[in-house]
């Protein structure tokens, strides 16, 4: 089981026990191993040498965070889907009293593509997610788990099983859909990793694909400047647990922080003037609806600039890793000053920073995939290389990952 740190614990007392107190367990290259089960369970140790990356497959001088694990998970496959339609910051400046210089300087946003009445959210996920199995090399009828991250899905029951259906998977992969705004990415990932490690499945899509700009108050330009559509799709595939891709993980929420972001359903569609609670007049509810977007820009931008930084640093204080270890910062692309404040408290150098949002703006949780792909496309990010991820948003919600690509 994975506890709340993100680390891997045994279930079974005996073997938790030889965890906590059998250091002297036989050390295979970077594992300890123990056949007490059927499934080989095998203890997983991230490594930390300063900024020397052969540390992680060497010695086991310098482990500092045991994982159990029964299998490794990487990510081995990447897609992207964007709506034909354009919009610039000259656009919206038709519409709402704003301008290109405003836009560009306050979040680095000067495009964003949005979904035209005869486009799917689910046809687009479908497209990120057929182009991901195809670099994988997988075959639809191979995935055996589809998770659908997104906000915003075209039926309330959740658009994964449609997406299974659009790929024509023909033997029944459990599909589902995981709603956690723009942190669903880094959700969705980590609960692949979760379904391999424990439950024994071994070609997980992780798609994140939202279309906000269907939730966006278009007379508000405190917010419908920042939001833009899009799909993003990783394979991830079961491997042996020295091949394991998720070094760690730090995933948070905060309730009480809803307020300052939130499209919630609408209020005036609860009839007051008939009947009172419990009373036949309060029935037949009458049907629901969500309001736009309603955002506190400031309080968000002052959460994500405070708890992104924090949260990186967990997973990788876990991971016994630091910044230098990392080739790349791929942070949910919401504002380019808060990428770039994030950075800063990291210490991570420009070039390193992954950034797509000037042509995008903030697509939720298609942003995570879809900066990933277009970096692996472009040869950027390339086989092996160490990447922190982190997702913040509604809910509200936040958490970081740290992964290898490939
Ligand atoms: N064009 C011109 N002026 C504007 C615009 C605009 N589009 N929007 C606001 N202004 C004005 C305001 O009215 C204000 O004017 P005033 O000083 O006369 O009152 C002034 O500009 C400053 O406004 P602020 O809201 O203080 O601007 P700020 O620097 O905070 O930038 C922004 C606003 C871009 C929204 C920023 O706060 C931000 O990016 N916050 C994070 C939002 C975010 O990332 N949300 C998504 C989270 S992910 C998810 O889950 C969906």
């Amino acid at each position: 089981m994975a506890n709340a740190s993100g680390l891997w614990s045994p279930s079974v007392p005996s073997l938790r026990r030889r965890a906590e107190f059998q250091p002297s367990m036989s050390i295979q290259g970077s594992v300890f191993c123990s056949r007490e089960f059927t499934a080989r369970r095998v203890f997983c140790f991230s490594a930390t040498r300063g900024a020397d990356k052969q540390a992680l497959s060497g010695s086991p001088v310098g482990y500092r965070v045991p994982r159990l694990v029964s299998r490794g998970c990487k990510l081995i496959g990447s897609g992207s889907a964007i709506p034909s339609l354009q919009i610039s910051n000259d656009d919206l400046a038709k519409i709402v009293d704003t301008s290109d210089e405003w836009i560009s300087v306050r979040t680095g946003i000067r495009n964003r593509r949005v979904l035209s009445a005869k486009e799917s959210l689910t046809t687009l996920a479908a497209d990120a997610a057929r182009k991901a199995l195809e670099m994988a090399h997988v075959d639809a009828d191979d995935v055996d788990m589809i998770l659908m991250c997104s906000s915003t899905p075209e039926d309330l029951f959740g658009s994964a099983p449609q997406i299974q259906k659009a790929l024509g998977c023909k033997r029944n992969p459990l599909a589902y859909d995981i709603t956690a705004a723009c942190s669903g990415f880094v959700l969705g990932l980590v609960s692949a990793a979760c379904h391999i490690r424990g439950g024994g499945f071994n070609n997980v899509l992780v798609i994140g694909a939202d279309s906000l700009s269907r939730y966006v108050d278009w007379t508000d330009r405190g917010s419908c400047i920042l939001f833009g559509d899009a799909a993003g799709a990783v394979l991830v595939q079961s491997c042996d647990v020295e091949d394991d891709g998720l070094f760690a993980f730090d995933l948070h929420s905060d309730g009480d922080g809803q307020r300052h972001l939130k499209a919630s359903i609408k209020e005036n569609e609860i009839d007051h003037a008939i009947g009172t609670n419990g009373s036949i007049l309060d029935f037949p509810p009458r049907p629901a609806s969500y309001s736009c977007i309603q955002m506190n820009g400031k309080e968000v931008f002052r959460f994500a600039c405070r708890c992104v930084p924090q949260s990186i640093e967990t997973a990788l204080g876990k991971a016994g890793l630091n910044g230098s270890n990392i080739d790349w910062l791929l942070l949910h692309q919401a504002n380019q000053r808060i990428i770039d404040a994030v950075a800063t408290r990291l210490e991570m150098p420009q070039e390193r920073i992954i950034s797509n949002l000037e042509n995008y703006g903030n697509t939720s949780a298609a942003s995570i995939p879809l900066a990933l792909d277009e970096s692996v496309r472009s040869g950027k990010v390339k086989s092996g290389d160490l990447i922190a991820t982190a997702g913040f948003g509604a809910g509200l919600t936040w958490g970081s990952a740290v992964i290898r690509w490939g």
